[in-house]
């Protein structure tokens, strides 16, 4: 009777989960762009703050080519007022966040906002366990649009996590609000293997990315730790088989544009990158499906950080419907090479130099499992070149070359 009761209340959990999952998957059809406030703006991120990212946003054109969110990260928290509703701090965000979900809305902007399955976040601010319903129906009254959720001040085990995870997805979908959910545990209770059937429309697969290149190649002298672009990229060549519309691996935040600037994505080695290797993240977070959150001054943009960010051929790999993500299919000699199929039978192909030197490099397409000849299309140069079945390129160290293959 016993062992009756526990499989016909596992089947229950199953089928809400299912339920739970085929309704919030619809929200994130394709990666989330937009920009975090983390990398810049630290905790001490204000409502002028996000006015100025928006007025940017606009000005510039990044909401226009698809970066329509802007994602409040910690520190707008000011505890909860007498009834437990949770509020923003008062000074730093003294309209309130409806005011500011309206401005950003009235700008064709979505709005963000972080909290914590804990008692308090990551930075120390007030968080949401055991007020998971009363704060997502505050989110959904003030308009939010989508959730990233913290694990710091959490029990280590996975159990725990899907559990509190569960808790807030769920929350969010009574919320009355359509609120994407992103859920941040690093990578360390491997989230890609629940994170959809528990309610997440996205899961950080690692630590929070640095301002450099690689682990590797940390200056003598700096703080350890970090993790770098090439190293996010690394892990997340293994997880291709779960993500896809509605459910992305997060590499985290995009450094591109921030050339070593002091605050969290500065410390642990986080030196700065030059363009080439801002380009590669660039290239590769769109190969690899990723989520694309901007978090340099946008306001204030230099030519190059604007050109990497407003590729609309190498954007298009990245929201391409179909929502795969690109397989790496050699990884040899300090050689990787992506290939990622999109909606109308064509790939995006991706080459990466991981060595400090020039190189040429030359494959086939047989190599790679295509059979004819493509005409190619170098998305960062505009180059095309007809009817190809061998490729021959010059890459330069920590450059990702990316073509988009078509046979008509
Ligand atoms: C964690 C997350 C970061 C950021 C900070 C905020 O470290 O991984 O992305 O949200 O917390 O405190």
């Amino acid at each position: 009777m016993q062992k009756i009761k526990t499989i016909l209340m596992a089947a229950v959990f199953f089928c809400a989960c299912l339920t739970g999952f085929s309704q919030r998957s619809k929200l994130a059809p394709t990666p989330p762009m937009g920009y975090m406030t983390w990398n810049y703006y630290a905790d001490k991120i204000t409502e002028q703050d996000v006015r100025t990212i928006a007025d940017a946003m606009v000005a510039n054109g990044l909401v226009q080519i698809g970066y329509d969110y802007i994602f409040i990260d910690d520190g707008w928290q000011g505890g909860r007022d007498n009834r437990n509703n949770i509020i923003p701090d008062p000074k730093k965000f003294p309209s309130g966040i409806k005011a500011l979900a309206d401005y950003v809305h009235s700008k064709g902007i979505k709005l963000g906002i972080y909290s914590d399955a804990a008692p308090l976040t990551c930075a120390g601010y007030t968080a949401s366990l055991h007020f998971e319903e009363q704060d997502a129906k505050t989110f959904a009254s003030w308009g939010i649009d989508y959730l990233k959720y913290d694990y710091c001040g959490a029990p280590p085990d996975k159990e725990t996590a899907m559990k509190r995870y569960k808790k807030m997805a769920d929350a969010l979908s009574n919320s009355g609000r359509d609120i994407v959910f992103g859920i941040c545990e690093w990578g360390g209770r491997q989230p890609w293997t629940w994170g959809a059937e528990v309610g997440g429309n996205l899961w950080r697969i690692d630590g929070d990315i640095r301002d450099k290149w690689s682990a590797d190649f940390d200056a003598p002298g700096t703080p350890k730790g970090g993790i770098g672009i090439l190293d996010a990229v690394n892990r997340n060549a293994d997880l291709v088989q779960y993500a896809g519309p509605g459910k992305w691996n997060d590499p985290d935040m995009l450094v591109v544009g921030l050339y070593g600037r002091k605050g969290p994505s500065g410390d642990l080695g986080g030196v700065g990158c030059n363009d080439i290797e801002y380009q590669s993240q660039m290239s590769l977070w769109c190969l690899q499906a990723a989520p694309l959150m901007i978090t340099c001054d946008v306001a204030h943009m230099n030519e190059a950080t604007k050109r990497i960010l407003t590729n609309k051929e190498i954007l298009a790999i990245d929201q391409d419907p179909l929502g795969k993500q690109a397989e790496r299919k050699i990884n040899k000699d300090g050689w990787q090479v992506y290939l990622k199929p999109l909606s109308d039978g064509n790939y995006a192909l991706g080459i990466l130099n991981t060595d400090s030197t020039s190189r040429k490099y030359n494959i086939s397409l047989e190599q790679l499992g295509l059979s004819g000849k493509y005409n190619t299309l170098n998305v960062w140069t505009g180059e095309t070149k007809k009817k190809q079945s061998k490729l021959s390129y010059e890459v330069k160290p920590h450059a990702t070359i990316v073509l988009k293959l078509n046979q008509q």
